[in-house]
């Protein structure tokens, strides 16, 4: 009874090791596939939906006053198409430092907020 106790407990839990590599391999490769492409595709959307709240809820509490509620414009220009006549980079440094009537708004606005602002006027076409 002793004499093949030993070797055929050392058999079947190689056996065993043997199965659990072969279905962890098998299981792995499906669910890889399918991690990959889940996130990347969402990703694409959320951050343009969220920009445009965030930059019109900026925009509501520092800009409305004088580019009026529908972008119109009022004591300042209209800005309903501003980003077919200024480029990014003239938008950011209007808001960064003002002038011609329009404050300065680098100590107001952060740098995130003020970069948001721009990328959203600028697509106003
Ligand atoms: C106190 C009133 C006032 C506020 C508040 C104000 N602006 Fe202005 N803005 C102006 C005036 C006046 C001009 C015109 C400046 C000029 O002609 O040089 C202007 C010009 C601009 C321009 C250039 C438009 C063009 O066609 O020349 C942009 C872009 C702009 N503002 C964006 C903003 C943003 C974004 C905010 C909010 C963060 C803001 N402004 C807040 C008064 C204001």
């Amino acid at each position: 009874m002793k004499k093949w106790f030993m070797p055929g407990l050392i058999t079947a839990c190689c056996l065993i090791a043997v199965l659990m590599v072969f279905f962890s391999l098998r299981d792995k490769e499906p669910s890889g596939g399918t991690h990959e492409a889940a996130p990347s595709a969402s990703a694409g959307e959320a951050p343009a939906a969220v920009d445009a709240e965030a930059a019109t809820a900026i925009y509501k509490s520092n800009c409305l006053a004088c580019h009026g509620d529908q972008l119109q414009g009022g004591m300042g220009p209209a800005l309903t198409k501003v980003g077919a006549d200024m480029s990014e980079a003239d938008i950011h440094k209007q808001i960064l430092n003002g002038g011609g009537g329009m404050p300065a708004f680098k100590g107001t606005l952060t740098d995130e907020q003020i970069a948001t602002l721009t990328s959203w006027l600028a697509a106003k076409k």
